[in-house]
């Protein structure tokens, strides 16, 4: 597996399968809160297999957008109170960008905050909403509340993203070419080459490693974090003037 550091209390582990541990060990937790979406529940449920032994409670947050309302994480503290999730406790959170935005919000903000891990399970969530500890939820405007916590693990699966439908792997590419136009460009000419069929394990890797140093530089973006939002600007007037998804809609903007 790739192990990438962010300081020195987040990791990215990054390889084909799981890790030998999905959670770093902890001598105080006594469970596990797993907040998955309906799509991704078959991988939560692998998650929770590779986790036995520990004590694991399972919860399915709404689909998409649908789980960064007040609402819905409202519904989840609900049910962390009825768990009885401490604060030397672990949340899980496993599934798309959304998945692990709320998740990421909802670790911060209970009991004024826990450890929180992400296993991300599209393409577009393991190159950029996981990594670089950016939390938000949709409150008067998309990610308008929010919080910069890095989550102590995140595991990519590279499998889980070599199973994707062709659009959401389209998807996920936007934002790693972005990377590639801003650092790498040799990634540019492997998709250029390969198209959908580029070594993903490789360019999933580096195109992570770069947003880590980005991020290690410039954690709340005063400044050169800026730049991976290449393509944004135009992007996210299309994404919701036009109503697609945020990787296609960045596909355009970088265009
Ligand atoms: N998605 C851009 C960033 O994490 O800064």
């Amino acid at each position: 597996m790739e192990r990438i550091l962010i300081g020195d209390s987040s990791e990215i582990l990054i390889g084909r399968g799981w890790p030998s541990e999905i959670v770093p060990p902890s001598s105080h937790r006594t469970r596990l809160a797993l907040i998955t979406q309906a799509g991704a529940s078959a991988w939560a449920d692998e998650v929770a297999t590779c986790l036995a032994g520990i004590d694991v409670e399972m919860h399915i947050i709404p689909d998409g957008e649908g789980a960064k309302t007040l609402e819905a994480v409202a519904d989840v503290y609900e049910w962390l109170a009825s768990i009885g999730l401490g604060r030397t406790d672990t949340i899980v959170a496993v599934g798309g960008g959304a998945a692990t935005d709320s998740g990421g919000f909802i670790a911060a903000t209970w009991m004024r905050g826990v450890e929180v891990v992400y296993v991300p399970t599209t393409l577009l969530g393991a190159v950029d909403a996981a990594i670089g500890g950016k939390t938000g939820i949709n409150v008067g405007g998309k990610n308008l509340v929010g919080v910069f916590r890095h989550p102590s693990r995140v595991v990519v699966n590279v499998d889980i993203l070599a199973a994707l439908p062709d659009r959401l792997l389209s998807q996920g590419a936007a934002e790693i070419i972005k990377v590639g136009l801003l650092a790498e460009p040799w990634i540019v000419d492997d998709y250029r080459q390969h198209g959908l069929g580029v070594d993903l394990e490789r360019i999933v890797t580096a195109a992570i490693a770069v947003k880590a140093g980005i991020v290690e530089r410039d954690f709340t973006e005063q400044g050169a974090r800026g730049l991976l939002n290449l393509g944004h600007t135009i992007g996210h007037g299309v994404e919701f003037g036009a109503g697609i998804p945020h990787g296609e809609a960045v596909a355009i903007g970088l265009v």
